[in-house]
């Protein structure tokens, strides 16, 4: 029987060793609280990828190329050609896409006790979109090459080629600008372009077998709408009262123009919106509490905080329900720069107004303490689960140079993924193909998956550095590796996917590991 030993400190596949970790680094403690566990993560991370000593190494198509490779995201229906700007989410993907949402979800819903839940549906009567200014107002400004038949966002073309920015400016006034400057075509390059116009971006369907006959209805832009809808059935039956929250996760589908940048702009996507309803006066401090449990989000997800920045909109920038809104825009790789991560508006006591005025419900609220009956104004934090899923990558994404175990320059890519989201939380790995390895691999296995919550991978295929080296590109944060040692001393290595480094630890203790490091 082949014996391998492993010794404490050793590495398996002689990968490169990094030195001691270095102090903490308080960009990584949240605005409220210190947490030990964070400071590792950051610890391990800025030890192993300084930023400010490397030039970033993801690129949008690295990513596409990784997410593809490793069953992240696949293009939609490519064996049949595919059909543009649709994703697929694979094994990968979507793990890492629940982690996300039952992170948000237990993070502003179930640990709050101002908040409460709704799952509305995609369809709703179109009259909501008529109230919500949808129908007249979800526009996007769109010219056409009249030679190519080309189609470009007015104001993605005016803050490209003019470096001015559009948004908010009228279609007349984009139209001036584009005139003036008689830009050509990006695509063919003849000065053939319209005019701006407007485009409705919403999907329209139609309920009923007979398409004539049948009831229009649109595919929801935005979640917020039926928190909305469904305020006064959660006023009267969920016993809240102001301030309170409802939170909702679910799809959105746009119409966009200018769909791209892999899942950065979809037609089809997911949101885990807040609607927080209050008094008038209350609002304005409110919406600084939330920008602080925004900033709390970017950090319990792992964000560098230097990728991340508020904008605060201008006047005209505004939306045609909110008197406040900044965004929460992240570092894209060259040539995107600052884009709209997450937004948080003040939508005053427009959606309610509105809806009480088109359906001739009372949707005020009568407030206790003191007798006034009134509509609540709104907070809208809002979040795109497919962006947090982007930004991650981006973020977490690393080329680390280093040397394969014949002393040949080599690469290792290693997606530094918070534990916390990591798709899998650790990956258990018999050095061997063999059944007596197996049997305490499996019992392993077994004792995680029913003790914790956690996603654990079991993999026993191929050398040993080579599932590492998958591991890592998954950004699984820890590899348990059971060996010849583990039937005799029942422990087993594990090794931390960022700096590498191994350690022995008891069959025992893993679970508990498990818990002090994922969190
Ligand atoms: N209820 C307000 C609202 O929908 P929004 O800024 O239009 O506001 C909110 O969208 C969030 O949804 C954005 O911050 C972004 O994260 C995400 N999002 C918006 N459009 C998207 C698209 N076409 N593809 C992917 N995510 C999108």
């Amino acid at each position: 029987m082949p014996q391998v030993s492993l010794c404490f400190t050793g590495h398996i596949e002689g990968e490169l060793g990094l030195g001691p970790l270095q102090g903490t680094d308080s960009r990584w403690q949240r605005p409220d609280q210190e947490r030990s566990d964070q400071a590792t993560f950051s610890q391990r991370r800025e030890a192993n990828a300084p930023m400010a000593e490397k030039t970033r190494a993801a690129t949008m198509d690295k990513i596409t190329a990784l997410c593809k490779r490793r069953g992240f995201v696949f293009p939609g229906s490519e064996i049949y050609g595919g059909l543009a700007n649709t994703w697929d989410y694979g094994p990968l993907g979507v793990e890492l896409k629940n982690a996300i949402k039952q992170l948000w979800w237990k993070t502003f819903v179930q640990r709050r006790r101002d908040m409460v839940g709704l799952d509305g549906g995609i369809l709703m009567h179109p009259r909501v979109w008529e109230a919500s200014g949808h129908v007249v107002n979800f526009n996007d400004p769109l010219v056409d090459c009249k030679t190519c038949k080309s189609r470009f966002r007015a104001d993605h073309l005016i803050e490209e080629k003019l470096g001015i920015h559009a948004e908010g400016k009228t279609p007349d006034e984009m139209t001036a600008l584009l005139r003036e400057a008689n830009l050509p075509c990006p695509k063919c390059g003849n000065r053939t372009l319209t005019d701006a116009r407007q485009f409705n971006m919403m999907f329209s369907t139609t309920i009923g077998p007979v398409e004539e006959s049948g009831t229009k209805v649109y595919l929801r832009p935005e979640t917020a709408q039926a928190m909305f809808v469904q305020y006064k059935n959660i006023l009267n039956t969920g016993r809240v009262k102001l301030p309170f929250g409802i939170g909702q996760i679910g799809k959105a589908f746009r119409n966009e123009i200018t769909p791209g940048n892999f899942i950065f702009r979809d037609i089809e996507f997911e949101q885990m919106e807040i609607e927080y309803f209050a008094r008038p006066e209350e609002t304005a401090d409110l919406f600084d509490a939330w920008i602080d449990a925004m900033w709390n989000w970017v950090d319990l997800i792992g964000l560098r905080r230097e990728n991340v920045h508020v904008r605060e909109h201008a006047k005209e920038e505004l939306s045609h329900y909110s008197s406040r809104t900044i965004d929460f825009e992240y570092l894209f790789p060259e040539p995107m720069n600052w884009k709209e991560l997450y937004g948080l508006a003040s939508r005053t006591d427009f959606d309610l107004a509105r809806h009480q005025e088109y359906s001739g419900e009372d949707l005020t609220y009568f407030d206790q303490p003191t007798g006034q009956r009134f509509l609540p104004h709104v907070i809208e934090p809002t979040f795109g689960v497919d962006r947090t899923f982007l930004v991650l990558l981006l973020d977490a994404y690393d080329e680390e140079e280093t040397v394969d175990v014949n002393g040949k320059p080599d690469t290792r890519i290693v997606l530094r993924l918070h534990p916390r989201v990591a798709p899998y939380k650790a990956a258990i790995l018999p050095l061997m193909k063999k059944p007596e390895l197996a049997a305490v691999a499996h019992e392993l296995f077994d004792r995680i998956e029913a003790e914790t919550s956690y996603l654990v991978d079991y993999d026993e295929t191929a050398n040993i550095g080579k599932r590492y080296r998958r591991q890592d590109e998954i950004g699984t944060p820890f590899c348990i590796t059971v060996d010849y040692d583990t039937l005799e001393d029942r422990a087993v290595t594990i090794r931390d996917r960022d700096t590498t480094s191994q350690q022995r630890v008891a069959i025992d203790e893993v679970v508990n590991f498990l818990r002090e490091h994922v969190g």
